[in-house]
């Protein structure tokens, strides 16, 4: 069934633009997870909805991080968006256009609105001092200059505020400050910067926020920073900078924040121009369009004071809201590297289903702007309960049952029409939650249902009637009737997991899924053989992914403490004496045997043969060898390190190799060499 026009709304939803420099975590996840839920939401209702997104690909940091690893800035934010997208994919996020920041219609669209504030007299330019690093030839931001505290002393700290004492200030009153990029101490220059005159704004903005466009926490917080003032904003940066030259200032660059939210209508752009649709009318400044912007609570000021100020200044149409979400904890705390719960998208995908966290997200969501905890137990209990067992167990208790008393084919006859009724109307009320973005009261109302199908069958018991004489009409009946509100539960679910619901339509042979289409009774319709829609979360798979977050936490020191490229050579660790290097036992060993790790993906088991003797060692390089290529040839271990426990086991040793993110190499003697002989 399809939906007519009147009532057909035009959306484009966005959510924020990742940087190109990082991998995607569960906490970037939530928003997404969030946005794509809504959007879905949208297009089963009918409308006309886009999703787009892009990789946020300037700034000091994306080039920074290029030079260190020896590639280009392009290089670098290729090969990361890439990454993103495969991460997007395998969670179910599914944007109608994916770009970059660093393309010509984002260049173009930062010009254009660059040049409109300009004209109407926005912009202003001013000479500011700041800390320069003489070496690298950089100015530095805050965050790129260390020092002492000047409040407690405490060595080590940041240029705009110290983690021990909670001190703020300027780098410039650091004592020692030092560069984080080179180590020189920077030098205090004076240059020209472009700024966005924002107080220009006062009046229109302080009427927006008032006007529904953000949620009321929001709201509160924005006025308080109203009544304290505004002050114009620094939008330009001074090469060597990656980003876009400003039209009229050679050697100046849009910061990084200037074209990112621009980054959104560029996306927009190259959509349109790939599917024919007309952008003005979406971006105009009476556009009947709705653009909703979904981002997290960090990110707030940027998207709803500066980004509505240079719309309007540029005659654009502003967003219709901007949906704040909060911070993703993990067992209560911040995300942490060392406890393993700093989890990576693909981490957590090697490991576990991702519809599990679609749904325990959407459980957990509501319109607020609250952090939402991700507590690990509560994670598998809530799955298991609600979609394993409840969700999927209305079909598969009456899947067997259609199959062998009526063939496959479901009931021409609705044994509960009331139920069925009810189901369908209780669409309206979960389509009112999803609009609002309350997934958690959409999700409980959608289990309350599936313990009401539950209970109708466990009282009707069909697998009781079965093994009555004459009864198959009535189970077949009964059955049938479970399929159907499986069928109106898997419409309300598949927003939130679309993969799951994707397999549902195949064992129900519908041609959709989409909200409407659930008002009839599926009767006298044939269904194809049951397969299991999901499994149990395994206890021992949340174990093993929490382990691998913490073994990319190594994998990633490694490639902090062995940067390649020109500008970032390889430390040379501190000088040792003779002695010192004597203490080391070096041998040759013979690789007797190797074998996978289970639960360990980086890992392999080493049975090394030292000349009579045997050792047992764990080595990281899972990743470059397997273990057929590596058993009978010869390595070189030390002999003499203190055995270390592992959670697989002893490691008596450690064998040598070399390497970065793009190999690792096993040493390797000459032949002739013997195990068990010394090196030196
Ligand atoms: N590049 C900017 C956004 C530019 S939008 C024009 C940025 N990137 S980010 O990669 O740091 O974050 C992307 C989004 O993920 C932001 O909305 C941010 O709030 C969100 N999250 C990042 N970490 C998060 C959690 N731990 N929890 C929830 N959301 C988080 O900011
Ligand atoms: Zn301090």
């Amino acid at each position: 069934m399809s939906i007519t026009a009147p009532d057909k709304r035009q959306i484009l939803v966005t959510s924020a633009l990742p940087y190109a420099n990082g991998a995607i975590h569960l906490g970037h996840l939530l928003e997404y997870i969030q946005t794509d839920i809504w959007v879905r939401f949208q297009k089963s209702r009918g409308h006309q909805c886009h999703y787009v997104c892009a990789d946020d690909a300037h700034g000091t940091a994306i080039m920074l991080r290029a030079e260190q690893e020896g590639i280009t800035s392009e290089a670098l934010i290729d090969r990361v968006s890439r990454e993103h997208q495969q991460d997007f994919a395998r969670f179910g996020v599914a944007f109608d256009n994916y770009h970059s920041t660093h393309s010509e219609e984002n260049r173009h669209f930062s010009e254009l609105i660059y040049k409109r504030l300009r004209d109407k007299g926005h912009i202003a330019t001013r000479d500011i001092e700041q800390m320069y690093d003489p070496v690298k030839g950089l100015f530095l931001a805050d965050r790129f200059i260390k020092g002492t505290c000047p409040k407690c002393h405490t060595a080590d700290q940041y240029g705009d505020n110290c983690e021990a004492c909670g001190a703020t200030y300027t780098p410039a009153e650091l004592i020692d400050p030092v560069s984080a990029i080179s180590g020189a101490t920077p030098e205090v220059r004076s240059s020209t910067h472009y700024f966005f005159k924002l107080p220009d704004f006062a009046d229109f903005l302080s009427a927006w926020i008032k006007d529904d466009h953000v949620q009321p926490q929001i709201r509160n917080k924005l006025m308080e920073w109203f009544e304290s003032g505004f002050n114009e904003w620094d939008i330009s940066r001074d090469a060597p900078y990656f980003g876009f030259e400003i039209p009229d200032a050679p050697g100046k660059y849009f910061y990084v924040w200037l074209d990112a939210p621009i980054g959104y209508l560029a996306s927009f752009k190259n959509l349109c121009e790939r599917e024919g649709l007309d952008f003005d009318s979406y971006w105009e400044r009476d556009s009947k369009a709705e653009v909703y912007h979904f981002i997290g609570k960090d990110i707030v000021y940027f998207h709803a004071l500066f980004w509505p100020a240079m719309l309007h200044g540029a005659e654009m149409r502003t967003p219709t809201a901007v949906n704040c979400h909060g911070f993703v904890t993990v067992n209560g705390a911040k995300m942490s590297k060392s406890r393993g719960t700093f989890i990576k998208a693909a981490t957590y995908a090697e490991h576990l289903n991702p519809e599990y966290l679609r749904y325990y997200f959407a459980a957990k969501l509501t319109s607020r702007v609250d952090d939402l905890d991700l507590n690990l137990e509560d994670f598998a209990l809530r799955v298991n309960a609600d979609l394993v067992g409840k969700v999927v167990n209305i079909a598969s208790r009456c899947a067997g049952f259609v199959k062998k008393l009526g063939g496959g084919q479901l009931s021409t006859h609705c044994a509960e029409p009331d139920m069925l009724a009810r189901f369908i109307a209780a669409g309206d009320e979960i389509a009112d939650y999803y609009e609002q973005r309350e997934f958690g009261r959409a999700m409980r109302k959608v289990m309350e249902l599936a313990d009401e199908a539950n209970s109708y069958i466990a009282d009707q018991a069909p697998w009781v009637l079965a093994k009555e004489a004459g009864r198959e009409q009535e189970v077949l009946d009964i059955c049938s009737m479970g399929i159907n509100l499986f069928r109106q539960l898997m419409v309300y679910l598949a927003p939130v997991v679309p993969a799951m619901a994707e397999q549902a339509r195949l064992f129900m042979n519908l041609d959709t899924l989409d909200w409407n289409s659930r008002e009839t009774w599926l009767g006298d319709h044939p269904v194809n053989k049951f397969k299991p829609l999901m499994t149990r979360v395994e206890n021992d798979r949340i174990d093993a992914m929490i382990e691998a977050s913490k073994e990319d936490l190594v994998e990633e020191q490694k490639l902090k403490e062995t940067p390649k490229g020109p500008l970032a050579e390889t430390p040379i660790a501190d000088e040792i004496s003779f002695d010192d290097f004597a203490k080391v036992d070096l041998r040759i060993a013979r690789i007797a045997k190797a074998e996978y790790v289970e639960g360990a993906d980086k890992l392999l088991k080493l049975s090394l043969d030292l000349g009579g003797e045997s050792r047992q060692v764990f080595a990281g390089i899972r990743r470059a060898y397997s273990p057929e290529a590596l058993e009978g040839k010869l390595t070189v271990m030390v002999a003499n390190l203190a055995p270390r426990k592992m959670r697989f086991g002893v490691s008596e040793g450690m064998v040598l190799a070399a390497g970065n993110d793009d190999g690792i190499y096993l040493l390797e003697p000459h032949s002739g060499a013997e195990p068990g002989q010394r090196v030196s």
